[in-house]
């Protein structure tokens, strides 16, 4: 068998209750940190977002969603009715080439896809109103401005030249005039802002809107009087604004994540090394990633020499496996695996033994596990920094939805960090529980987009 090798990874990337509790209590330090006018290594970005909805907005909006995997266009209308809303939406594929390929194109790919979807509902662009838009961009961005974000650095593995550093805004602004696309920005928005007022708009407990995607990222409403880095602002320290906190770069400097070697090795090999700690140990983006690692590791440089004497040729390719392959293995119901055995053939031509398939199930539950708890640390901070005891979390992405058991692991590692009892009833609701959110990039991108409207209107 290969329990020796399974222990040692159990070793590896098992987080007891201590070092979370251990993790979060620097999270939350870390989170006043980006808050400071030093600043810190989690960005706490201003989101300019003022207000949570009441409900009772109305308008017609478009929303443009650029996340990672999709591309989506919707039009919402927010009717008269509370909470209430019509929505027509379109996904467009998000072509892999254009994440490191030229600006120009990106944006012209964009507008095109803008412009199709109008063309389909609206039919002659020539004789429509221009409609607001909001933008959801979900990068970090420095936003002095509603409408406007200065890219800070591309995360999820994409690498543009020319667009770090710049206000995006414009770029994108002239790519829809070329094509004389009536459309007007109104908001650039994050995912998790969006998550976070779309949740709000219907479930008034919701105070944290999370992402657990391709990358990993929540945002929070604070008071402005507990944000040094506003104190130029002249508004009373109860004002509420919508952090985006860019919880990915977490402990970038290394202070306590238990980083294993092929953490290391996905930084190292990533386009931007060095950034993005939390997340590269989380996100759906390296999820399967790592576990090729361990796999390629066990092969070449480990005394079990597992799948010996194949050709493991096709798992030698980096990022080959999504985070939909460990699902996939989480998911197989047989006792002798047989899906996982199916699964490894006709994916990467390789034929695992038993005691090979157990390992591999081992693993993936290990690296899902260790995601889940993790992220926990990230809810459980935010709670604790703002002394939340009870509420709703708004959570999406595709690994809150679709990865097998993240949201009990999630919750479990809550309940062990934040020391609440035994439950008697499990139907029992958690004191803060983390819920599958409303759709923030499109009714959150109009929530904020008809927010922003009524603030300009009423001239704040
Ligand atoms: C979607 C949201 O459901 O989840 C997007 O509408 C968000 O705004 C996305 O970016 C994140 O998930 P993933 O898995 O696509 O990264
Ligand atoms: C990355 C992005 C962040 C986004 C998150 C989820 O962390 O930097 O802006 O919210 O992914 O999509």
């Amino acid at each position: 068998g290969l329990s020796k090798e399974i222990e040692q990874l159990e070793g590896l990337f098992t987080v007891e209750t201590q070092k979370l509790k251990q993790i979060t209590d620097h999270f939350v330090n870390e989170l006043e940190k980006g808050l400071s006018v030093k600043g810190g290594s989690i960005p706490m970005n201003p989101t300019w977002v003022m207000s949570y909805p009441t409900g009772y907005e109305t308008g017609t909006f478009l929303a443009l969603d650029m996340g990672g995997t999709n591309l989506r266009v919707c039009q919402i209308t927010l009717t008269d009715q509370k909470s209430e809303f019509d929505i027509i939406q379109s996904k467009y594929r998000m072509p892999e080439e254009l994440k490191t390929g030229q600006a120009d194109e990106l944006w012209e790919y964009i507008a095109d896809c803008l412009m199709q979807f109008i063309e389909t509902h609206h039919g002659d662009v020539s004789k429509m109103d221009t409609l607001p838009l909001g933008f959801t961009f979900s990068y970090p961005a420095t936003q002095n401005y509603i409408d406007e974000g200065v890219l800070q650095r591309w995360t999820k593995g994409f690498d543009i030249a020319g667009v770090e550093g710049e206000n995006v805004v414009p770029m994108f602004e002239a790519a829809l005039a070329a094509k004389g696309v009536p459309i007007k920005l109104t908001a650039l928005i994050n995912d998790t802002t969006g998550t976070l007022i779309a949740s709000a708009y219907t479930d008034t407990k919701m105070k944290i809107g999370c992402i657990f995607g391709t990358g990993c990222n929540a945002a929070y409403m604070e008071d402005c009087g507990s944000i040094p880095k506003l104190a130029h602002l002249d508004v009373s320290p109860d004002t509420p604004m919508a952090i985006n906190c860019e919880w990915g770069a977490f402990d970038n400097e290394h202070l306590v994540l238990p980083r294993t070697q092929y953490d290391v090795t996905i930084d190292n090999e990533s386009p931007r090394p060095g950034q993005q700690a939390f997340e590269k140990m989380i996100a759906g983006l390296y999820l399967g990633e790592l576990f090729r690692l361990v796999m390629v590791d066990l092969h070449d440089n480990h005394s079990a020499h597992i799948f010996s004497g194949q050709d493991i040729s096709k798992l030698r390719r980096p990022y080959t496996l999504d985070s939909s392959f460990l699902s996939a293995i989480e998911e197989d119901p047989f006792e002798n695996l047989s899906e996982t055995r199916d699964l490894f053939h006709t994916k990467l031509g390789i034929e695992a033994n038993p005691a090979e398939l157990e390992l591999v199930r081992r693993t993936a539950e290990l690296i899902g596990t260790r995601a889940a708890r993790l992220s926990a640390c990230g809810v459980a901070a935010i709670c604790k920094k703002k002394g939340y005891t009870s509420c709703h979390v708004g959570a999406d992405g595709s690994v809150f939805n679709k990865y097998p058991h993240f949201k009990a692991r999630g919750a479990q590692a809550l309940r062990e960090i934040l020391d609440w009892p035994e439950k008697t009833d499990p139907k029992e609701e958690d004191p803060i529980e983390i819920l599958a959110a409303e759709d923030g990039s499109g009714v959150g991108a109009a929530l904020i987009a008809a927010l922003t409207l009524k603030r300009v209107k009423e001239g704040n």
